[in-house]
């Protein structure tokens, strides 16, 4: 059988994006996971870009790696995809005292360093550190947007002393951004698992000195291998600050900033109406797990950014997590407490929690685990005991809800590619007639009219990850055809039955050569058996087709 490509006929190419442009007033759909916001400026797609690179390019030693690291870039661990998740953890370590988490003495920080240039250089962890803790890589997806969220819409729901007595008693931790001036206000911190950073720049600038060893001019100073200032100076070859701004004052903390800042938010499909959500607020997963919020409408924020309304299901918030927080404190944040992390995308999250608990299996089974792990001390006890005593029929429903946050429209095999399977889901739900937020046809009812019809085709076409064909050159893609049942599809291949190689020989000897075109050529203008695409016509159409078919045919 023969594929034949929109690319052999000139023209084609351009009826079918004016077919897409009819659409403009079709609902529009959201960027996958890993992609860009919408409707950034030329400019600033241009710096998400380089910022993007930056992001996964090993440091050099020579350039100012190490001497004590945890990798070489930021992608090796913010892998999934980049900018988000990961699996790799890094190690925290210090000493207990009635309590009470202290540095290893002589140490600066709690966070260790796994490589070094050299084994002189290297940091270890002692061994008669009482703590050793790890914390699992977050996202840093849609950065932009949470850092525009006003300080007073995360303290709006904190409840620091639980006045309505409810269990649960949300606090912002109040820090200062590094680049802030002295005296500048304190500002809510919301990123890092103990909300310990209020800014992208600062997390970059933090991350670049203590995961990478590359001092900035936020973070001049390299940390010394277990403190020992004598062996850094031995060890650390380069000039600091290490990352050098360019003659525009941008450097590499600012341009693995622009990548996180312009990073869109996961989607969400379907987006709304599901059983499973209004559980999630019934067992009160939603007092910590907070849906909404709207960024800032300050004016110099990108538009893309400002005033949009964003759906992160986290109250940045630091709770009491009982007997699964890490016993570290930073900062105002105690050892008991942990940052809500946020729920958009968690169904590609594995492992999940600070420590990496709940891993492995499927997703039901990682979400499950990662839920019994919020008991039975701390804030969230009685939520997860609330979920516990649900029915399994409602169980399911409310994991199916977690399992639609990071999943893209169409994606009905959930493995964050549209193709083919997909496609073939989508014929599926068209047959089927009516849909709802419950049923698997929501994914493919992007404007959730409660039908998935020509609408939500077109869209599909756009959505598709494959090569668009067009192999009877009516304007319209294939699959298009094929959905509503204007081209037929006997062998379910995805491929209409007018393109394959036997539709052109219209002689039906097998083979399709002269004998075929000359029938083509005898029955121009008319219907019948040289009219192989059975649109009434004879026309370049079919001649395209015997053109493409060319050949021997089964
Ligand atoms: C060795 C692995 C590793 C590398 C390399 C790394 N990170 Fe991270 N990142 C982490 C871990 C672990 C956390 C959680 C930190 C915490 O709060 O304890 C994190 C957290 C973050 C966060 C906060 C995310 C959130 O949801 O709150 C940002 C932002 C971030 N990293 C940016 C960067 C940037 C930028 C780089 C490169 C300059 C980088 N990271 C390099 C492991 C890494
Ligand atoms: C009291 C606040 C609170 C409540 C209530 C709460 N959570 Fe959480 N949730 C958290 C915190 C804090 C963490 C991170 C804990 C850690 O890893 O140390 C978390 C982690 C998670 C994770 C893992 C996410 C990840 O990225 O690792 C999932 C999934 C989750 N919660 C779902 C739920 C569901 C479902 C409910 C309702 C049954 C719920 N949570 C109730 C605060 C809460």
């Amino acid at each position: 059988m023969k594929r034949t490509k929109i690319e052999l006929f000139g023209g084609t190419l351009a009826a079918i994006a004016f077919a897409h442009g009819a659409l403009a007033d079709a609902p529009t759909m959201q960027p996958r996971m890993g992609a860009m916001l919408d409707g950034l400026t030329t400019a600033q797609i241009d710096r998400f870009e380089t910022g993007k690179i930056l992001y996964s390019r090993p440091i050099p030693i020579a350039e100012g790696w190490g001497p004590i690291g945890n990798k070489s870039n930021c992608g090796s661990c913010h892998a999934n995809p980049l900018g988000g998740w990961g699996a790799i953890s890094v190690t925290r370590f210090g000493m207990e005292n009635k309590g009470a988490f202290e540095l290893y003495p002589g140490e600066t920080q709690s966070l260790a360093q796994a490589l070094a240039t050299s084994s002189f250089c290297a940091e270890i962890v002692p061994a008669d550190a009482t703590i050793v803790r790890t914390r699992l890589t977050n996202s840093s997806m849609a950065f932009g947007l949470v850092e525009a969220i006003p300080d007073s819409q995360i303290a709006a729901n904190a409840d620091d002393v639980d006045t309505n007595g409810d269990g649960v008693s949300g606090r912002v931790h109040w820090v200062t951004p590094l680049e802030a001036p002295s005296g500048s206000p304190l500002r809510a911190g919301r990123f890092g698992w103990k909300a310990q950073i209020a800014t992208v720049l600062s997390f970059s600038s933090d991350a670049s000195r203590n995961e990478m060893g590359l001092t900035n001019r936020l973070l001049p100073v390299e940390n010394a291998p277990n403190g020992d200032s004598a062996r850094l100076s031995i060890c650390d070859e380069v000039a600091d600050p290490e990352d050098v701004v360019d003659s525009n004052g941008i450097g590499f903390i600012d341009r693995v900033t622009d990548f996180q800042r312009y990073l869109a938010p996961p989607p969400q499909t379907p987006k709304s109406g599901m059983d499973g959500e209004m559980l999630f607020n019934q067992v009160g997963c939603a007092k910590c797990h907070v849906a909404q919020f709207t960024t800032s409408n300050n004016p110099s924020l990108e538009d893309s950014i400002r005033s949009k309304t964003i759906r992160p299901y986290c109250d940045f918030l630091l709770h009491d997590m009982g007997l699964l927080a890490d016993g570290i404190s930073d900062g105002n944040a105690g050892e008991a407490e942990m940052r809500t992390p946020t729920l958009w995308g968690v169904r590609r999250r594995d492992p999940m929690l600070h420590n990496g608990a709940a891993g492995g299996g499927s997703f039901t089974t990682r979400v499950t685990a990662a839920i019994a792990e919020h008991g039975p001390f701390g804030e969230a006890a009685s939520s997860a005991a609330a979920f516990a005593a649900l029915s399994p029929v409602n169980k399911t429903k409310l994991v199916k809800f977690l399992d639609s946050l990071g999943r893209a429209e169409f994606d009905f095999d959930g493995d964050n590619i549209v193709d083919i399977l997909d496609f073939f889901a989508l014929r599926t739900c068209i047959a089927q007639g009516a849909t709802n937020p419950n049923d698997d046809c929501a994914i493919a009812d992007i404007d959730q009219n409660g039908v998935v019809n020509s609408i939500d085709v077109d869209l599909f076409v756009q959505a598709f990850d494959g090569e668009i064909l067009d192999c009877n050159r009516n304007g319209f893609a294939d699959l298009r055809d094929i959905a509503l049942g204007v081209s037929q599809d006997a062998n379910n291949d995805g491929v209409p039955d007018e393109c394959s190689a036997c539709a052109a020989d219209a002689s039906g000897d097998h083979i399709v050569n002269g004998v075929d075109l000359a029938i083509i050529l005898a029955g121009w203008g008319g219907p019948g058996a040289s009219d192989l695409d059975h649109n009434g016509a004879t026309d370049g159409i079919d001649l395209a087709i015997v053109l493409a078919g060319w050949g021997a045919c089964p």
